[in-house]
């Protein structure tokens, strides 16, 4: 065999091991987004339709929302580096917010609920606005 059809098949093949678990990893990551993205509409539902135990809920389900598995975990720490530590900041941030919501609606305050469902938005769109073309990159 030619060393370049050599080439040729061994990056074939690496590109087919490499393919898979990338993939997966912007597949669970994707789906952890779209959870975190109905539960902020089942929110703004709730705002709306003056439903203070259906914000109390999803903002509750925010709280505890499931992290990445463990291959998108490895995934990000390998492109952060000793950066891992301030996405995870901002990912604490918006657990931190959507108690506050939670707390709100409980309350049945309808300014303090308008106010900690912007600040939630706001923490949600500063990692997307740090971190979401870079590790989109690592797909
Ligand atoms: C700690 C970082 C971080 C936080 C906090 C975060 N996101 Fe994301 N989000 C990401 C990254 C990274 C992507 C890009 C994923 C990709 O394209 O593979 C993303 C993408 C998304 C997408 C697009 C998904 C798709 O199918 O293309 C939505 C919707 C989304 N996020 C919603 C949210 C909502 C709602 C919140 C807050 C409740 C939130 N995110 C908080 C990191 C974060």
């Amino acid at each position: 065999m030619s060393s370049l059809w050599h080439a040729r098949l061994t990056s074939a093949f690496l590109c087919l091991f490499l393919a898979s678990p990338a993939q997966a990893l912007d597949q669970d990551i994707k789906d952890l987004m779209q959870e975190l993205l109905r539960g902020m509409a089942a929110i703004q539902e709730g705002i709306l339709m003056d439903d203070y135990t259906k914000i109390a809920t999803n903002a509750e389900a925010i709280v505890y929302h499931r992290g990445p598995n463990a291959d998108a975990r490895l995934a990000i720490s390998n492109e952060l580096g000793i950066e891992v530590p301030t996405f995870q900041i901002l990912n604490d941030s918006v657990r931190r917010k959507a108690r506050t919501l939670k707390q709100a609606a409980e309350d049945n305050d309808q300014k303090d609920v308008l106010n900690a469902y912007n600040e939630l938005t706001k923490a949600c769109t500063r990692c997307h606005n740090n971190y979401r073309k870079r590790l989109r990159r690592i797909n």
